[in-house]
């Protein structure tokens, strides 16, 4: 668990990259309608959680370096027995001094009142424009009414900045901590996964799977980072395929592509294995291609090289792999040249990883691909993916897909699988088949 300390740390810094002059405003997602008078589980807005760690909706925090009366200043709800009777505890401004660090609290039922006082005198704005239309309008509506009275209260902000910028900066890095975050989240998942192939038999449907997974998280106080994958045969040819409603032959491949999201970061981990405990010969081959190509692009992840390198590795060996079993002909060279693993291979290997599944952060620097930096976490995810509509192919390859992924931080020597735990390798996934 992340310490008071830490998001004090996190705010320091942040107010030390923005300096005086500037306020930076952080809004909570609103809640959303899942239907009629029930709302989806809420999930706080991720830049928020970052800086405070409060997770109530209609949260808003406010950073505004070298302000006399304390530099951070956080709007929540108040409390409210009546309806903390029916939807649970709040923190008021209360908790928002003693359990998290806030310099100032208020209702936000007080926010029109005192949100302009705290940007008067304030040149820059930093507000992510854009996500939030209902908070935005009354951001609008405050510096309307400071360049309305500029008689009374001086000069008003002359300018929104983004602040993304600067927090997704941050948020790329992991600190120790984020790091020991990161690795509960991959643990649990690695369990999942483990406990998911155990129970796999010919004959059930995919949501038994994902139940099996689901089970797994919560019994580790997490949820799913994602909507979990669980794509049988030809299923595992959509990439982000989500139905997970049919019943599993004996002789189909299974992908599953799932993670979790514990203490609020998030792991993401695909494997794909033989429902009936073997896997067919075409299966096996692509695999094997596939496993060469995650282990060549783990391999190449160090600091200071691209985070495009890894992709580069897999590309290569995929592209040899698929001409060594006939579905490209051609030159190695061309064929990579000419991007033709693109009909097999069609995203790219790697994202960044966080507290959010595809997390924040730039991929290039002065126009060219990032370099990967000690702290920095990222998934390897190569695949081989035959379409079952596919007639150049040979028909036993067609609808097979295999993706293999696995969650890596960058080190100052080089690299750590966070995922290293569950096997890959596919004497040791077909003896875990079918075992519980
Ligand atoms: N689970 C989505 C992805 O692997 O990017
Ligand atoms: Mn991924
Ligand atoms: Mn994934």
């Amino acid at each position: 668990m992340l310490t008071p300390a830490e998001f004090d740390r996190r705010r320091s810094e942040l107010i030390g990259a923005l300096g005086p002059g500037c306020a930076a405003i952080v809004a909570a997602s609103p809640e959303r309608t899942r239907s009629r008078d029930v709302d989806y589980p809420y999930r706080p807005d991720s830049n928020l959680l970052y800086l405070t760690g409060f997770h109530e909706p209609e949260a808003v925090a406010v950073l505004v370096p070298g302000r006399d009366e304390g530099e951070f200043v956080l709007f929540c709800r108040e409390r409210d027995p009546a309806r903390e009777l029916w939807d649970g505890k709040r923190a008021g401004p209360e908790g928002a001094l003693a359990e998290f660090g806030a310099d100032a609290a208020w209702p936000t039922g007080e926010m029109d009142k005192i949100m302009p006082d705290l940007l008067k005198g304030v040149d820059t704005v930093h507000y992510d424009l854009g996500q939030y239309p209902e908070f935005e309008a009354r951001l609008g509506g405050w510096l309307k009414r400071l360049r309305d009275q500029t008689k009374e209260r001086g000069r008003a902000p002359v300018q929104i900045a983004a602040l993304d910028y600067y927090v997704h900066e941050m948020r790329l890095c992991k600190s120790p901590a984020e790091l020991g975050c990161m690795r509960h989240s991959a643990a649990l998942a690695v369990d999942a996964h483990k406990r998911a192939m155990a129970r796999t038999r010919p004959g059930m449907h995919e949501y038994e799977i994902e139940a099996e997974l689901i089970y797994c998280f919560k019994q580790g106080g997490a949820t799913e980072s994602y909507p979990s994958i669980v794509a049988s045969g030809a299923n595992a040819c959509v990439l982000h395929y989500r139905e997970n409603t049919a019943r599993m032959a004996g002789s189909d491949l299974l992908l599953v592509d799932a993670g979790c999201e514990l203490n609020g970061y998030a792991s993401d981990i695909t494997r794909a294995w033989p429902v009936g405990g073997r896997y067919s010969a075409e299966q096996r081959a692509v695999y094997e291609i596939v496993l060469e190509a995650q282990r060549a692009a783990i391999s190449a992840i160090e600091p200071g090289v691209s985070i495009l390198d890894p992709h580069h590795a897999a590309i290569d060996v995929i592209t040899r792999g698929l001409l060594r079993i006939g579905l490209l002909k051609g030159k190695a060279g061309r064929l990579a040249r000419d991007g033709a693993y693109r009909e097999f291979f069609m995203h790219r290997t790697s994202h960044w990883l966080g507290m959010d599944v595809h997390d924040v952060g730039d991929y290039e620097s002065g126009g060219k691909p990032r370099k990967l930096e000690p702290g920095m976490c990222c998934t390897v995810e190569p695949g081989i993916y035959v379409s079952p509509d596919n007639e150049n192919a040979p028909k036993a390859f067609r609808g097979i897909g295999v993706r293999i992924e696995d969650d890596v931080a960058v080190t100052a020597s080089g690299h750590e699988v966070l995922t290293a735990a569950l096997p890959k390798d596919p004497e040791e996934v077909e003896a875990l088949i079918g075992l519980l």
